[in-house]
């Protein structure tokens, strides 16, 4: 995406489209907005006036210029109520605004949207980031459709009316950018089928990104986890024939700090195991990989934007298969710490592999650990597709996490971790059991990592956030890519 800055006057800009937010109900046009209508010949007045816009959020309403102004076309974008008008709506707006545009066959667009809210430069953060997310497509299997080799938006260019908001505008709009292209990073591995993103391949993927963006990255094999003594994460790969991998990733903005230490699940296709899931809607557990795919997405972003922290890596990755060399249920494993794990469900995998994965994050010394990972069917059904939970060990983490997500729109959801659910996992025959009941899932699930942990941690379930079978406003049906901005949003509050 290439991305330019201009100042002049609306009237004045020469556009393939220029992008105007109007809000619902409003009787008045802005000033700029107002001398636009007048050069325009008051095609915008009338389009209001006349009730066929109303400006209702994410409403479009495309006029044609008929060459009275440099532009070609003014898109009118519905902003909704000024009285709500929020951050995430602006974001939804330009998201909204740039598909439709790349939806018509234009290569471009100028936008006045950021000057719809201040501070100027979160509102051009927001703008640009819903454009570059709201474009993204992943069609790169179909072959010989008409959407392949289409025209799309390439360039948007951000208009301005003053020289001196040219800092402000070009630093907001460079973070909207790398958080919204190490988001749609993470949607395409996500949105990669099983078959192609393997664990080797997501370990290529890892090494590509560190080689482009300056990272350390190590990959262990399975005989490297042997001696590591990692049983709970080879006891789930044991039934695949695809080699497992443990990915270990450096970003080193800040050499004093001890790091914070990212986890991500990355579960290539999860089938259940032994413990198989029923056949319906099992394609989508492809996408239990997001978890590492929304680690390895804030990396790029952290890299890309020079954030000044310490922060490591850790992504465990392997298919969940059954197979005459599967782990079976009653099985028990040991995992790196020398904790014995009965497994009751083999498909209770996420945990599994997390586990040693939040044992090996003690090496670091961490200042934090954030884990993240698609771990439960019950946190679909305790928090839909608009909030992930949250469970965790530090309060001021905790904090941060949840505003972050506030500020991206990634929202978080705390759940309790009381001592009293620790009965939950009770085994008769080993340290801890991998399953409880149907009750309290999610809960469950951050019970058991809570036991391989012993610094300040928190883990966020997306199991409900990581794949959405409808579109949203700033992205298409599929991968949303989540965390990857939470994540690295989080670390640009982090200060250690
Ligand atoms: N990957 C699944 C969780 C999941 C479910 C992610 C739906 C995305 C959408 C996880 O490995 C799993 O199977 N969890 C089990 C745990 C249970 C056996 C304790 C579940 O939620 O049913
Ligand atoms: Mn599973
Ligand atoms: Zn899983």
């Amino acid at each position: 995406m290439d991305v330019k800055i201009k100042v002049g006057r609306q009237e004045e800009a020469k556009a393939e489209a220029l992008v105007v937010g109007i809000f619902e109900g409003s009787k008045r046009l802005g000033r700029e907005v107002s001398s636009l209508d007048k050069a325009l010949g008051g095609g915008i007045r009338e389009a209001v006036d006349s009730g066929d816009f109303k400006g209702k959020l994410n409403q479009t309403y495309l006029i044609p210029a008929m060459g009275k102004i440099p532009a070609a076309r003014i898109l009118l974008i519905g902003l909704g109520k000024e009285k709500e008008f929020t951050i995430d709506r602006l974001r939804q707006a330009s998201g909204k605004s740039a598909s439709y545009l790349s939806g018509l066959g234009l290569a471009s667009l100028t936008t006045t949207l950021h000057l719809e809210l201040k501070p100027l430069q979160e509102a051009s953060q927001a703008v640009m980031e819903g454009a570059a997310l709201g474009l993204y497509r992943f069609e790169k299997y179909k072959t010989n459709n008409e959407e392949n080799g289409k025209k799309e938006i390439r360039e948007i260019t951000m208009l301005l009316n003053s020289k001196n908001e040219v800092g402000q505008v070009s630093k907001g709009a460079f973070t909207g950018k790398v958080l919204a292209e190490a988001a749609n990073f993470a949607k395409d591995m996500v949105n990669e089928p099983s078959n192609q993103m393997t664990p080797s391949a997501m370990a290529e993927t890892a090494k590509l990104l560190a080689k482009n963006f300056g990272l350390k990255c190590q990959v262990l094999d399975r005989d490297e986890m042997r001696r590591l003594g990692m049983g709970s994460i080879l006891g789930v790969a044991q039934g695949s024939n695809e080699p497992p991998r443990f990915i270990i990733l450096e970003y080193n903005g800040n050499k004093k700090e001890k790091p914070v230490v990212l986890v991500g699940k990355a579960i290539t296709f999860d089938s259940g195991g032994i413990s198989i899931k029923p056949a319906e809607k099992m394609e989508i557990m492809k996408s239990d990989m997001a978890g590492g795919a929304a680690v390895m997405g804030a990396f790029m972003a952290m890299a890309g934007l020079k954030l000044p922290v310490n922060v490591v890596g850790l992504i465990p990755a392997t298919e969940n298969m059954p197979s005459g060399t599967a782990c079976k249920p009653g099985d028990i494993l040991k995992a790196s710490n020398g904790k014995t794990i009965e497994i009751i469900s083999t498909d209770a995998e996420g945990r599994l592999i997390l586990a040693d994965a939040l044992v090996y994050a003690k090496r670091y010394e961490p200042k934090a650990v954030i884990d993240i990972a698609t771990l439960t069917g019950a946190c679909v059904v305790a928090l839909g597709r608009h909030a992930s939970g949250m469970l965790g060990t530090d309060e001021k983490l905790k904090g941060m996490i949840r505003s972050a997500g506030e500020r991206c729109c990634e929202r978080v959801w705390e759940l309790p971790l009381w001592e009293e659910y620790e009965d939950l996992l009770k085994s008769d025959v080993a340290d801890v059991k991998n399953s409880g009941a149907r009750e309290a899932g999610t809960i469950a699930g951050g019970i058991f990592l809570k036991k391989f942990v012993d610094y300040p941690w928190v883990h966020i379930d997306i199991a409900g956030t990581g794949w959405d079978s409808k579109e949203g406003p700033y992205r298409p049906k599929g991968a949303t890519g989540v965390g990857a901005r939470l994540l690295t949003e989080f670390l640009m509050g982090w200060k250690g």
